[in-house]
This record gives C-alpha cells, structure tokens and sequence, in this order.
C-alpha cells in the first residue's frame, strides 16, 4: 500500500486525470490485494550439503505446494502441487521455457530438444516424434536383449571368480551400448572396451552435471576456456564425439542414398533401425548441426536416466526380498531363459510394476526446470514473468498427503490388472516422464529397455549389497546418483527344474488322423 498509493496521491496531485491514473494502477492494486506465496526462510545453507531436492522436501512439509526460496540475490519458485504441476506442463505449456537448463546444456545440446524452446522445439518434436514408432520400439527389444546378455556374460564370470561387482557403473554402460545403437547405430561396446569415445561421452556428461549444480558459471569467463585443463578437456571430448557423430550422419547418409527407399509411417531400416536413418530417409532437410543437436540430446536423455532407474530399482530390490521372489516367479514362468518379445512386454506385468514403483521414489530427473515467459497465477498467486521455477517430481511422488505408505517400495500399489501408471490416470501426482507437450519422448522405449534388463538379470542371478560395502547414499547432477556406487554381490541363481514337457504336438497330429 505504501509506494503506489503513494505514487497515485502524488501523480493525481500533479494533474493527471484520474482515470487514466485508475487504468494504470489496477494491475499494481491487484497485486497489492493477492496473496503472497511463503517464502522459506534460513534455508540456504543446508541447500548446499547434500543432494538438494533433500531440504527442498523438508521445506515443501513447512511451506506447502509452492513457495519462494531466496539464494542469494537469485529466487527459485519450487512447486510440489499436482495442480499447479499440471498447470505449467500441461494447461499454460506454452508460457514456460526451459530456462536456466536450456542455459547450462547449451555447451553440450545446442538447440536439441530438450533444451531447444519455441520454433525450434516445435519443428523438431513434429519430426523426431514419429522416429520412435511401434515398429521401432518392438525392433528395439532385441537390441535390449543382446545387450543385456553381454552384461549377464560379464557378471557370470565375476560370479565364478566370486568378485563384487559395482551395478551403477555397469548400467550406465549398459545404457550407453544401447542408446548409440538405438539413436545412430554405432556400437560403444562400453561393456567390454574402454575406447577414447567412451571416456569422451563421461568427460562431457560430467560436466554438464557439475555446471547444473554448480552456483557459479565460472565456464562463461571467456579465458577460462583456454587456460583450464579441464576446459580444455572437455572441448576435446566435446569435438571428438562431434566428428564421430558427423561421421555417423555421412555414412547414413550414403546408406540412404543407395537404399531403394519406399518411406511410410512405420519405415524401419533392417540393417540399421536407428533413429537417424529413419530422420534421414523421412527427408528431414535439417542443418547437420541440428541434427547433431538432436543426436547428442538423445544420447544423453536416454542414457544417464535408464541407468539410473536399474541402479535404483536393484537397491531398491535389495531391501524387499519378497518383491524379488515375487519377479523370479513371474519372469520364470513368462520368459525362462528365452530373450524377450515385445508379446512378453505386455506379460511381464509385476516386473513393469517394480520400474513403475522404482520410477516414484526415484524419479529422473528429480526435478523439472521452467521460466515463466509471461505473468501468471499459481494456486491462487500471481507471478511475473522471468520466474525461475523448479518442479519437484521427488516431492510430488513422497507427498504423504498423496500417498499411503510414502516411503515404502511397494509396486502393489498399482493394481497389475489396471492401467500403466502415468501422469493422466494419475492427475500429475506421478510424473515418471514428465507431461503435456514436452514429454519424454522415449518413455515407451525406456520402459521397455529397463523391464527386458531386469527381466533378463533376475532370472540368471540374485543380487545382494555386498559384504562392506559403502553406504548407498544419494547426490545429483541430471539423475540421481550413488555417492559411492552400488556394489553388489552376484550369484547363478539355482532355478526350479525344468520340467520336461510331452511330445504333444506329435501325438496331437497322430489322434486326429486317427480320428478322420
Ligand atoms: C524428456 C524422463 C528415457 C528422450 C524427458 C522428461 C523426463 C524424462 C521427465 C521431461 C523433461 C522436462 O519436462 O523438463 C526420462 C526417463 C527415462 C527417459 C526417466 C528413462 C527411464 C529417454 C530415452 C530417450 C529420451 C530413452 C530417447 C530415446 C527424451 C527427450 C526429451 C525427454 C528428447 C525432451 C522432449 C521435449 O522437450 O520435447 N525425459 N526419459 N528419454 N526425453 Fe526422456
């Protein structure tokens, strides 16, 4: 009430007509007569400690769905709200931008779609949306399949050797071989080789998880560039992966040339399914660096979150014995030692489950970031535009006023004859892929992906925290990681006899002869 009544007072004073006074001042009375969103107080310091959606829980318990926190001269809305969730992904989508994240990974992602906002974002979500088809997810399970073997193969032999094994860093190799297959069919082979390419993907994600969680973007100084061995570390990473990506889209190019082309909505490429040789035969007229853009953002998005979610799913695993004999059963009698089938995905129902359960108590990322691009009004208060704003996914999947038994690892929760749970069946109190128009566009794939490798792993072995290990704690960058790994103990399961089944289909031909 002080400055612009103040300020009104004065102006009326100096002969300006009140009506135009009026008109000017009604946005300034409405605000004067909002609500103000709680701002958390003293809560800066504890921020810096550990993983840092950990206090932003604790706050959210005192200060509710949305509040203001200040960090130093910079403020953060943290919204941990369905509605207002749904609000912003969903209904009012396009007064959000990506932000400061679009800020952090440029160096790394360009304008790929993650980062990438406005008609840069709409062009190519319409051109890589139906890259991942069906067909091609189906054509995918086999890749998770073969890739899969090759890490049971390594962990047969650690097991023989009785050799703890260290998961997370297996995942994420795990991940990686997949992806580069996936998105532009080049094998990393990261599961048996440490090349030069495979360490370049690890410089570069690195940094773009210390500069997410970094509070100073000592990078932008522009010598810094030049006179910091690590700089130039990942400038060399950063320009290898990038030829190598160059490279990739000549020689797909030249395939595509040769290739007698008869394009329709669910092309895939028998020799090489990969996204890009389904983006180059669709005509995609794209600059190379976009498409590298794009290529790049991929590798990322979809290797550090699927290796995250095994990670957590098998600690997870560890701590509920009877979730696991509940999995072995089922993935026993649906799969044995077979490879999956996309038939069997739709089977696997109790192991789609464990990554559904997995994927709300750690969720990937933990956080989503926007900017508001205009003023707005959430829950009730207004906001202006310029508004820095974190989703706090990890607080909308523990919200004790959303969900019995919060902290319990319970895939039961979801009934196995009901639906998938996604953010629409669940009103945006569960998004494991985010919502409305900037979904994740590979959760299909990523679901896939992670119930064929836990499938596959459950069945062969049983998994236990090894004998001192460290404690599995947790940090962030992009995902949340372990602060020391996962170290695991792995043994040949002894499976149930194979019962031998009858001649049956011989008989059967037998009897109806007979019978005609
Ligand atoms: C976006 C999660 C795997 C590609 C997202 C978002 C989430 C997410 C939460 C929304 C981000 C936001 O709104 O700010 C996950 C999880 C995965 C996974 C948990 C694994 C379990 C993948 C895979 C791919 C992929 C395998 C690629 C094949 C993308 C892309 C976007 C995205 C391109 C940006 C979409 C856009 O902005 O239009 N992901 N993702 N993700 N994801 Fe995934």
């Amino acid at each position: 009430s002080g400055f612009p009544s103040g300020a009104k007072k004065s102006l009326l004073k100096l002969g300006v007509p009140s009506e135009i006074l009026e008109f000017l001042f009604s946005w300034v009375d409405a605000h004067e007569d909002c609500p103000k969103i709680p701002e958390a107080k003293g809560a800066i310091s504890s921020i810096r400690s550990e993983a840092f959606f950990i206090p932003l829980y604790e706050l959210f318990l005192t200060y509710g769905g949305v509040f203001r926190l200040n960090f130093g001269p910079k403020s953060f809305l943290i919204v941990s709200d369905p509605t207002i969730a749904k609000h912003i992904l969903r209904e009012n989508s396009k007064a959000y931008s990506k932000g400061i994240l679009a800020e952090i990974l440029e160096f790394v992602m360009g304008t790929g779609l993650i980062p990438a906002d406005g008609e840069v974002w709409r062009i190519r979500r319409r051109t890589i949306v139906p890259a991942l088809h069906q067909k091609y997810v189906a054509a995918m399970i086999s890749l998770f399949g073969q890739a899969t073997d090759r890490l049971c193969k390594k962990l047969d032999a650690a097991a023989s050797d009785g050799e703890d094994v260290e998961m997370e860093s297996l995942f994420s190799r795990l991940t990686l071989d997949i992806i580069g297959k996936a998105v532009f069919n080049y094998d990393f082979d990261s599961l048996t080789n440490d090349t030069g390419i495979v360490e370049a993907v690890y410089t570069v994600l690195r940094e773009a998880e210390d500069r997410s969680v970094s509070p100073i973007p000592f990078w932008e100084i522009p010598i810094w560039k030049d006179i910091s061995p690590r700089q130039k570390r990942v400038s060399a990473a950063l320009k290898l992966i990038n030829d190598i990506l160059d490279d990739l889209i000549a020689i797909c190019k030249r395939m595509v040339d040769e290739e007698e082309l008869q394009f329709h909505e669910e092309y895939v490429n028998e020799q090489d399914p990969s996204i890009l040789h389904f983006l180059l035969a669709s005509g995609d007229d794209v600059s190379s660096k976009q498409l590298r853009d794009d290529l790049m953002t991929m590798l990322i998005a979809g290797h550090e979150t699927s290796a995250a979610v095994l990670t957590w799913t098998f600690y997870l695993l560890s701590k509920e014995p009877s979730v696991v004999s509940k999995l072995q059963e089922e993935v026993d009698s649906i799969l044995g030692d077979r490879f999956p089938t996309i038939e069997d995905m739709k089977k696997l129902k109790y192991a789609t489950r464990v990554i559904n359960e997995s994927l709300r108590l750690y969720p990937q990322p933990p956080v989503l970031i926007r900017r508001s691009l205009e003023n707005d009004v959430l829950g009730g208060y207004p906001i202006k535009r310029g508004e820095d704003i974190f989703i706090s996914v990890w607080n909308l999947h523990r919200s004790p006023k959303l969900w019995d038994d919060v902290e319990k690892f319970k895939p039961e929760r979801w009934p196995l004859d009901g639906p998938n749970p996604n953010e629409t069946n669940q009103n945006f109190s569960y998004l494991p892929f985010g919502g409305g128009p900037r979904k994740c566009v590979g959760d299909m794939f990523a679901s896939y992906e992670t119930v064929v490798a836990l499938a596959m792993l459950v069945r062969r072995f049983d998994f236990q925290i090894a004998l001192g290990a460290p404690p599995v704690e947790m940090t962030t960058g992009a995902t949340i990681h372990t602060t020391e790994g996962l170290k695991m103990t792995v043994t040949r399961r002894i499976k149930p006899p194979i019962v031998p089944t009858l001649e049956m289909p011989t008989l059967n031909a037998d009897a109806s002869v007979n019978l005609s």
